[in-house]
This record gives structure tokens, sequence and C-alpha cells, in this order.
């Protein structure tokens, strides 16, 4: 299931993120790309090491830890550091599937990708084309967020960016390992989540609640790999 988590970022931090982007080293996209990807990847992206990106993935790492509903979507275990690409003059990402293990720059540490993320870090307005398509059981989904928001996928799923024809599409991306590994365990718990966070609202003190409660933890102590 895609999941849309808005307003990650607010707009000053991405006007501040884009300055420190703009007046930094970029280089060729297939550096981080596995053998069949690289030969579809075209675009530009900043080395694990560059100091910009170090600096500007730990804020968005900050900025996730406090977001609810990102948490209760993702259910994160471990977030493999995020890196950032862009696209402009004709770059495209050709249909791919992402790397199932990724180690961790610089560490033994291995993740497992659960879930691929892509935080927008340009608006809809600034760039013509440079659409996510993603494909899964349902079809082909297009994904054009407003800068600040992202989007979390299963890393399973085939998918590909269109050419960007006008301007600069520049984001963030990343992987996760899920402390519940399947797909659709993750989306009901969400869905549970959200119930009870909305009943919580509507309905305060309810003695329903303390049973929902009782389940979505006793659901998570089931499928939770930690
Ligand atoms: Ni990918």
């Amino acid at each position: 299931m895609l999941i849309t988590i808005p307003d990650v970022l607010s707009q000053e931090e991405v006007v501040q993120f884009r300055k420190e982007l703009d007046n930094t080293n970029w280089v060729d996209g297939k550096v981080t790309a596995g053998h069949q990807s690289a030969q579809v990847k075209d675009n530009m992206q900043l080395p694990e090491s560059n100091p910009v990106a170090i600096d500007l993935g730990r804020k968005i790492l900050r900025a996730l830890e406090i977001n609810p509903l990102f948490v209760s979507a993702a259910l994160p275990a471990k977030i493999f550091p995020p890196l950032f690409n862009r696209y402009d003059g004709g770059h495209s990402f050709g249909n791919h599937v992402d790397n199932s293990i990724r180690r961790v720059p610089a560490t033994a540490e291995l993740v497992r990708t659960d879930l691929s993320v892509t935080l927008f870090l340009s608006s809809p307005e600034e760039y013509d084309g440079g659409e996510l398509i993603i494909d899964d059981t349902y079809g082909a989904h297009s994904v054009k967020l407003p800068a600040g928001h992202l989007v979390l996928y299963p890393s399973s799923s085939l998918h590909r960016v269109l050419p960007v024809t006008r301007g600069s599409r520049v984001s963030s991306f990343f992987w996760l390992q899920s402390m519940v590994r399947r797909d659709a365990q993750r989306n009901l718990l969400l869905s549970l989540d959200v119930a009870i966070q909305q009943v919580a609202q509507d309905l305060p003190g309810h003695a329903s609640l303390l049973e929902f409660t009782s389940v979505y933890h006793n659901l998570l102590r089931e499928w939770a790999e930690v």
C-alpha cells in the first residue's frame, strides 16, 4: 500500500534544505545503484559522505521520529541514512526494483528494505514530468507530492521516475526495515491505530478503547521482530 505523509518538513525547512543542496557537489547517481538499476538510472546524487547530505539526513530522521503518522505507518526498526537525488535536463530512472539488503555506509549494519521512501523537496510547479510511478497489484500509481511531503511504498514494488522535461526535481530517498515485515500486517495495524485515535477523539473514555488498544498491542507483539 502507498501511504502519503504530509508536512514532514515545513516550508521554511524546505527552503533551507534547497539552499544547502543547491550549493554542494552532485555526482552521477549510478554510485548507489545495483547492477540492474545502473542500466536504467540517469540522475544526479549526493555522495553518502557529503557533509550536507549527512546533516540534512539527520534533520529528516529527527522530523520522522516525532511524526505520529510516519511512526504508525512504517513501524521502523532501522532507517537507512537518507540520500538525495536530483533530476533535470531529461533525467529519468527506468523501471527497477530496489536492492533487498543495504549496508549502512562505514558500518557493519544491514538494513532489509521493507519500505522505500521519497521525500519531495521541489514543489510540483517547479518541474514538468518526474512523476514517481509505482506498480502494485491494483495497477500503476503516479506520485508527485508538494515539497515537504513523503510517500512510503513497499520496496518489493517495481517503480520508475518519468523524465523531467523542465526544471529540477530534488528529493531525498531512503529505505527502512520495519518491525513488521509483511505489508498486509503493517496495514492492518495502521488501520486499527487510526480507528482507535478517531474513537478516542470522538468518544473519549469509551469503555471499548481499552480493549481495542489491547488488541493493537497484542497483534504488534505477535508480529513484530525487534
Ligand atoms: Ni528505486
